[in-house]
């Protein structure tokens, strides 16, 4: 994260000090920097600069509606898996003709608001998923532009949670499904076949999944002689969470997509979250209390795995630093936990830290995608506030949920 940095003993983002920044505003908070946003879209343009793809920005990673401005503006458009996360992008000002739908379970509202809205796609993932298109879009007298997500059946080698292109992933058609389906589908009147999708999962550090996948893709097309408008190929693309691994180059694995678009004549669409918006964000939270356990002691922090769920779902490492640093050190191991009743609300043990008192503040760093869109009211606790920097400049994008609000729903 280039926007991060100690001046002295002080941590900053952007021009930001944490610490100055604490006196005013209350902990647990979201913070994110905008330069890092702009700069890691930016850089993702650079990398396929030469196919020009469309970039569906993955809602889901992080649909604060600011965000998908901020996204918007730059050219981004969105990659959404629900209604709410359509409506959201719209909101955002990303035009339909760049929103792409996908979602193994998509309901009869939603597929109505996106045919209404006149998206890009509808990413189909079932062959009941593709007659319910027609079926709504005959009863409206349209003609949907559809694609197909696939199961290309391809290993992303990541977390068994977030692997989504195997057979036993509930994700996609397989691919003898979906030729078995491509034999009756003009009997579908109301639905054009576009585009194909794959998305094999998420957080791949190594680009051999993704190649595989462009050679599945390849051969099928070929064999099939299909005239496709898109390609879609998904997201997945893994950041460095500690400091022993490595984001994945996307280099060599461009040139093989543009050798695959310029082929096929086709428009190539990306759908990355986690690469666009992972390190862009930080959870500031304050150390509640400090308790001696008989191996380690526990630093309670005010922030929960309501708050930020990946440790508990994915047991997930997310690099704590503290916000004022010193020269002391904890004389014993300790274990970073917030004060939700679960036993995964844990964020980390550390075998040496520095001096940490009560009321200390700390950092979880790389928490931008799927943080703040994960985060839930588990023990009744409103939502968190978000906040983005700006240089030297911040603003709420999502003021903390209103604690009497919440219990009077
Ligand atoms: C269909 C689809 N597209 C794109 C993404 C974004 O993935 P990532 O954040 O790893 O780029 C996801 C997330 O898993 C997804 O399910």
């Amino acid at each position: 994260m280039q926007n991060l940095r100690y001046v002295g003993k002080n941590l900053f983002l952007e021009r930001v000090s944490i610490q100055n920044f604490l006196k005013k505003n209350k902990t647990p908070f979201y913070i994110y920097s905008e330069n890092q946003i702009v700069s890691n879209y930016l850089n993702f343009v650079k990398t396929f600069k030469k196919t020009n793809p469309l970039i569906c920005f993955a809602a889901k990673s992080n649909s604060n509606t600011n965000i998908l401005r901020i996204l918007g503006k730059l050219g981004a458009g969105a990659d959404v898996v629900s209604g709410g996360e359509l409506l959201k992008a719209l909101k955002a000002g990303i035009k339909p003709k760049k929103i792409v739908f996908s979602g193994v379970g998509k309901s009869e509202d939603e597929l109505k608001i996106a045919i209404n809205k006149k998206i890009l796609l509808i990413n189909c993932e079932s062959e009941s998923e593709a007659k319910l298109v027609n079926k709504l879009a005959k009863n409206l007298r349209k003609k949907i532009s559809i694609g197909f997500r696939l199961n290309p059946n391809v290993d992303a080698k990541t977390h068994k949670n977030i692997s989504t292109g195997k057979a036993d992933n509930k994700f996609g058609l397989s691919i003898k499904n979906f030729k078995s389906f491509l034999r009756e589908i003009n009997k579908f009147k109301n639905i054009k076949l576009e585009a194909l999708s794959v998305h094999i999962g998420s957080q791949i550090l190594n680009d051999g999944p993704f190649k595989k996948t462009l050679n599945v893709m390849n051969k099928l097309i070929k064999e099939l002689k299909l005239n496709l408008k898109y390609v879609d190929l998904g997201g997945g693309f893994g950041i460095n969470y500690s400091d022993n691994e490595k984001p994945i180059n996307l280099n060599n694995y461009s040139k093989l997509v543009n050798n695959f678009a310029t082929k096929l004549n086709c428009k190539i669409i990306f759908e990355p979250g986690r690469s666009i918006i992972g390190n862009t964000g930080l959870l500031i939270s304050k150390v509640q209390f400090i308790k001696k356990g008989d191996n380690k002691n526990f630093i309670i922090l005010d922030a929960g795995m309501n708050d930020f769920m990946r440790p508990a779902l994915y047991d997930a490492f997310h690099k704590i630093i503290p916000i004022t640093k010193n020269s002391s050190k904890m004389k014993s191991a300790i274990e970073f936990v917030g004060p939700i009743c679960e036993s995964t609300c844990k964020f980390g043990v550390y075998r040496k830290y520095q001096k940490l008192i009560e009321n200390d503040f700390v950092a979880i760093t790389n928490v931008g995608a799927y943080g703040s869109s994960l985060s839930s009211n588990y023990n009744t606790r409103p939502l968190i506030a978000e906040i983005l920097i700006n240089k030297n400049k911040f603003k709420y994008i999502r003021k903390k949920q209103n604690l009497q609000k919440l219990i009077n729903s």
